[in-house]
């Protein structure tokens, strides 16, 4: 069965991801980064694309020890496992995700990968191929869940949640809005991609909770049935 799929994002007031530079920012405080880390917690997995494991290296992992020993109780692995949408299989073999913390990690890759990359990935990792020249989300989505995935996270950038909202496999959405201005017409943002014309293209949401958080404000979404 494919995994239900939660979106947790954080952004400015103006809807930025990060800085037209694709530089990281800190957006979110303490609370919200704790909320998170239970988020991850409660995952069976968690998803990037390949432009924010290019942008910011992150390792994906749980960061409380408390959280990771709760998992172990439960007989799970200590992180979720970690997922790649990455075509052209262009991961450096050096991405902190791939070495730091225990735990599965898949890349998914298209037909577009080059195969010696992905014959290397394949000896440290489980490599996922379909798609002609991106990824294949919905196809991604069943090999997960034939993997046991059933919640599966995702942080982002906008140009993957995009291609998950066009695909229609979006179910809930966590945004926390903080406190500053980024700006800029080519920083990223929720869902960047192509963008949707048509008004029965457009997702719509359910607002299910909006919480004070720190600094910034919580809003938790449910995407409405189609
Ligand atoms: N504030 C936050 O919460 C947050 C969270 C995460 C990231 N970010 C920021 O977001 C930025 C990165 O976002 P991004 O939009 O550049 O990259 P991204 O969404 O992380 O990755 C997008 C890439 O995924 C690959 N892809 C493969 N199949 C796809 C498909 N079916 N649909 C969509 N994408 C597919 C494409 O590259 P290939 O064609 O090469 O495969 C695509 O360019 C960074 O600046 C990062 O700091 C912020």
């Amino acid at each position: 069965m494919r995994p239900r799929v939660v979106i947790n994002v954080a952004m400015s007031l103006d809807g930025k991801l990060s800085t037209r530079e694709r530089k990281q920012v800190k957006i979110s405080g303490k609370e919200d980064f704790e909320r998170v880390d239970k988020l991850k917690a409660k995952s069976d997995a968690i998803m990037v694309g390949i432009g924010t494991v290019l942008a910011d290296d992150p390792s994906l992992t749980i960061k409380s020890d408390e959280l990771k020993h709760k998992r172990l109780e439960k007989g799970l692995e200590e992180n979720p496992v970690r997922v790649v949408v990455d075509s052209a299989a262009r991961i450096p073999l050096t991405s902190s995700l791939l070495y730091k913390g225990k735990g599965r990690r898949v890349i998914a890759v298209s037909r577009r990968a080059d195969p010696q990359k992905v014959i290397e990935l394949k000896k440290i990792v489980t490599v996922i191929e379909g798609g002609e020249t991106e990824v294949d989300l919905a196809r991604l989505l069943d090999e997960l869940g034939a993997m046991g995935v059933h919640q599966l996270m995702v942080e982002g950038g906008g140009t993957l949640i995009s291609g998950l909202f066009a695909a229609r496999l979006v179910d809930e959405i966590y945004t926390f809005i903080g406190n500053l201005i980024i700006g800029g017409k080519d920083a990223p943002t929720l869902a960047d991609g192509e963008g949707f014309v048509r008004e029965n293209d457009f997702s719509r949401l359910t607002l299910l909770e909006a919480t004070q958080l720190g600094k910034g404000i919580l809003l938790h979404w449910k995407v409405s049935p189609q």
